[in-house]
């Protein structure tokens, strides 16, 4: 059976937040996780979030409970979820993205230009956000 459990979901901000408010909640997100050997992504877009969290079955299974249950968001929809024998975001407690499309195109014309972007260290994990996005932001 492969050793890390992987869940993916969407939700809507209850209200608005802002930007200190978000690097608040992700730091002490990134404290908690880095306690439980959760890793992951956290996607803030328009008027939401799109979080992916990996790690043991148990303990991502009770955070998403208690995720679910904060007041900040609203609205949560599981896109996807199950086992994966690596981590995507091994070395990320939760990575923290501002989104726009825009953006994500902007991202995407660079790398299909240029090969010495496609070498850089980070591109693997970078690889994996965009994956992540373009299959799931509407
Ligand atoms: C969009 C969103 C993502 C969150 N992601 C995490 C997370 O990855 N890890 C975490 O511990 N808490 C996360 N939280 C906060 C939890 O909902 C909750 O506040 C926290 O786990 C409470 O921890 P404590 O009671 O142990 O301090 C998130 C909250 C929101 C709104």
């Amino acid at each position: 059976m492969s050793p890390f459990f992987y869940l993916l979901y969407v939700s809507s901000e209850t209200h608005k937040m802002s930007i200190s408010e978000i690097e608040e909640m992700a730091s002490s997100a990134k404290k908690k996780n880095f306690k439980l050997d959760v890793t992951g992504l956290l996607i803030r877009k328009t008027k939401g979030f799109i979080q992916y969290l990996e790690g043991d079955k148990t303990t991502i299974t009770e955070l998403y409970e208690e995720i679910l249950r904060d007041k900040r968001h609203h609205s949560l929809v599981v896109i996807d979820k199950g086992y994966t024998t690596h981590r995507k975001f091994a070395k990320w407690s939760m990575l923290l993205k501002y989104v726009t499309k825009e953006e994500i195109q902007a991202i995407e014309a660079i790398r299909n230009k240029s090969a010495k972007y496609r070498k850089k260290e980070n591109w693997g994990n970078l690889e994996a956000v965009l994956e992540v996005i373009k299959n799931y932001q509407n």
